[in-house]
């Protein structure tokens, strides 16, 4: 495959990928969401049932906790750049394996980080993580430290949103502050390479009242 040379290129191939058994299973490939202009690139696992109706990256219960996350430091999705490791649901909504996260990133993800160069990339939980840091990362040990990708980019890991969304009571307040901190460090560092990016359009953005279910 020919590597796109734009958005609109990279995401007409998307569209065709069968290279993946994945592709079977889902209604079609979700892409990315936000910003082309965007320092910072948010890598998520992989969609959803929701995402799989929507077309859109995190737009589901993951994607709305998000949302708020980011808003308790002031960013809005539309200023920001959203992503996944696999394109394609995975049947039942399984974790990907770490096989079928490189597959699929190195195809598609490693595109975007070229095409969009940010200047940070926030990994959401372990499927992300590993694909940054190797599969014998762990999310509980290595979230909220910075590292560098091979291309040279500052990446952090932080909790996926629907871990959070599993837990209760205290653990699940702690838990939350540490998301925060990690997306005030995340957006500390931008700012020291982008001084007074743009964070927020004004007010959090409703995702459901840009897309449509795609059937
Ligand atoms: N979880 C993710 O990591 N990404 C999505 O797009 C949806 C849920």
């Amino acid at each position: 495959m020919e590597s796109a040379d734009s958005f609109d290129t990279l995401k007409k191939q998307l569209e065709d990928c069968t290279a993946c058994p994945l592709r079977g299973d889902c209604q079609a490939p979700v892409g990315w969401f936000g910003s082309l202009e965007s320092p910072l690139m948010i890598v998520g696992e992989g969609p959803g049932g929701v995402e799989d109706d929507y077309g859109c990256p995190l737009i589901g219960p993951s994607g709305q906790l998000l949302d708020k996350a980011l808003w308790s430091v002031r960013i809005t999705r539309d200023r920001v750049y959203t992503t996944n490791v696999i394109k394609c649901r995975p049947k039942g909504n399984r974790t990907p394996t770490v096989e079928e996260g490189a597959f699929c990133a190195r195809r598609w993800l490693d595109q975007e980080i070229r095409l969009l160069q940010p200047k940070v990339i926030l990994g959401l939980g372990s499927v992300a993580l590993r694909y940054f840091r190797g599969p014998d990362a762990r999310i509980t040990r290595e979230r909220g430290q910075w590292y560098t990708t091979t291309e040279g980019i500052p990446f952090l890991a932080t909790f996926h949103p629907s871990y959070l969304l599993r837990l209760s009571g205290q653990a699940q307040i702690a838990a939350k502050w540490e998301v925060f901190h990690d997306l005030e460090a995340v957006k500390a560092k931008v700012e020291a390479a982008v001084p007074g990016y743009n964070w927020n359009s004004g007010a959090p953005v409703h995702l459901f009242e840009l897309f449509r279910k795609r059937n």
